[in-house]
């Protein structure tokens, strides 16, 4: 689909490493490329017409982005550098100030390192317990396990939409009923699941939600932190400096802007807004049922074809994202990796960010396919092709 949109591929690359970050449409770099050619100039600072088009398209991206996930207020947008700041806000900017000592957030073992590693320094800073929710046996999370790890003492829900080794999509929604029934919290990381399917964060009704540009086809170093104004309101900044304050006095004196501007402090990103805008509207042209239609058809082809390779073991078989999870048997992933890369296939092999994941999978390193709807059927043949002549890999990779 939309394959002329994007000039890296006609280098005749195969990219199926999605998750990681996605290939660049022509106009979201066009998009960038205009600012820097024709009206460059700071946000929210200047009086001349050039710095006016800026504070426009800059806050037009925020209503953009508020309508691509149906939030109810502009407000309720923060622009971040990506997911892991966003998680990061949200840990340290609101539930470092309301935890107390015991509480409990629930998260899982096939959670990414961005949304485990600050709730472990947070609970090594205030005593507040890790526990995860045990995985069913396809890795999933289910709503009867969610149920059953709830304690009085439970606090938050930290969970990924769609996790970036297994490929699970929760049950988000129903999750957070539950969750909001016994007075607990949501927390939504959408990395994986912004760029493949609709996301409607009143349906879904997560308290906070965070995601990143580069992985849905904008630029890096741009991202969303989304939260229901209420919290967010509360959200204490973790950067003070320019921007954000409305005055400050020479004897410590602070008053801080509204948000989302106090949480922006500092000169952020602008080009990386601007493209961020350029790549919801062409998203938004594509039309993410579309795209999730189409990615989930040809996962399933990818599946069908690697299931008829006896020498290939699948570990997420039937799971609804855009990711496989695989190895060659008896073969060490990295070196699956570097096999297929000289046939311009790209995949990621390793443990993805997700250590404590070899729990779940019983091994330490798997290969990943993230597929993107730019992906085709000729690609996977090519791609089985390539893995059914791997019997002498390592001749050819060392
Ligand atoms: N978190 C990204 C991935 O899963 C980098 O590859």
């Amino acid at each position: 689909m939309n394959r002329e949109d994007f000039d890296i591929l006609k280098t005749n690359i195969i990219y199926f490493d999605n998750g990681a970050t996605s290939f660049k449409p022509n106009i979201v770099k066009e998009k960038i490329m205009e600012y820097y050619s024709l009206y460059t100039a700071n946000a929210h600072r200047g009086d001349y017409k050039n710095s006016m088009i800026v504070d426009q398209k800059y806050e037009e991206t925020r209503r953009k982005v508020k309508e691509f996930i149906n939030a109810r207020e502009d407000s309720e947008i923060v622009f971040t550098s990506g997911t892991t700041e966003g998680l990061n806000m949200i840990v340290f900017g609101y539930f470092k100030n309301v935890l107390k000592k015991g509480d409990e957030v629930l998260l899982t073992e096939s959670e990414h390192a961005s949304n485990i590693l600050p709730w472990f320094v947070l609970a090594k800073e205030l005593g507040i317990v890790i526990r995860y929710i045990p995985l069913n046996e396809n890795n999933e999370v289910t709503i009867e396990a969610v149920k059953n790890s709830i304690t009085p003492k439970t606090k938050v829900i930290s969970l990924a939409h769609i996790t970036n080794v297994v490929g699970d999509l929760r049950p988000i929604k129903e999750i957070a009923e539950i969750a909001h029934d016994n007075g607990i919290l949501v927390v939504l990381d959408a990395a994986q699941s912004i760029a493949h399917k609709k996301i409607d964060v009143r349906d879904l009704d997560v308290d906070f939600m965070a995601f990143s540009g580069h992985k849905m086809y904008g630029p890096t170093g741009i991202g969303v932190l989304y939260a229901k104004f209420s919290l967010l309101d509360k959200l204490k900044p973790l950067y003070y400096g320019g921007g954000m304050n409305a005055i400050f006095t020479k004897d410590g004196y602070i008053e801080l802007r509204e948000i989302p501007t106090r949480l922006e402090a500092g000169t952020t990103n602008i080009e990386g807004i601007i493209g961020l805008g350029a790549c919801i509207d062409y998203l938004n042209m594509i039309g993410m049922d579309n795209i999730s239609k189409y990615e989930h058809e040809l996962r399933e082809y990818l599946i069908d074809k690697l299931k008829k390779l006896d020498f290939i073991e699948i570990y997420n078989e039937n799971n609804k994202g855009a990711i496989v999870a695989f190895n060659i048997k008896g073969v060490f992933a990295q070196d699956t990796a570097v096999y297929l890369d000289k046939y311009n296939i790209c995949i990621r092999a390793g443990n993805h960010c997700a250590k404590i994941l070899n729990n779940v999978f019983n091994v330490n390193n798997t290969c990943r396919i993230s597929l993107s709807f730019y992906n085709t059927k000729e690609e996977v043949d090519l791609l089985i092709n390539v893995l059914k002549n791997s019997r002498n890999i390592y001749n050819e990779i060392l």
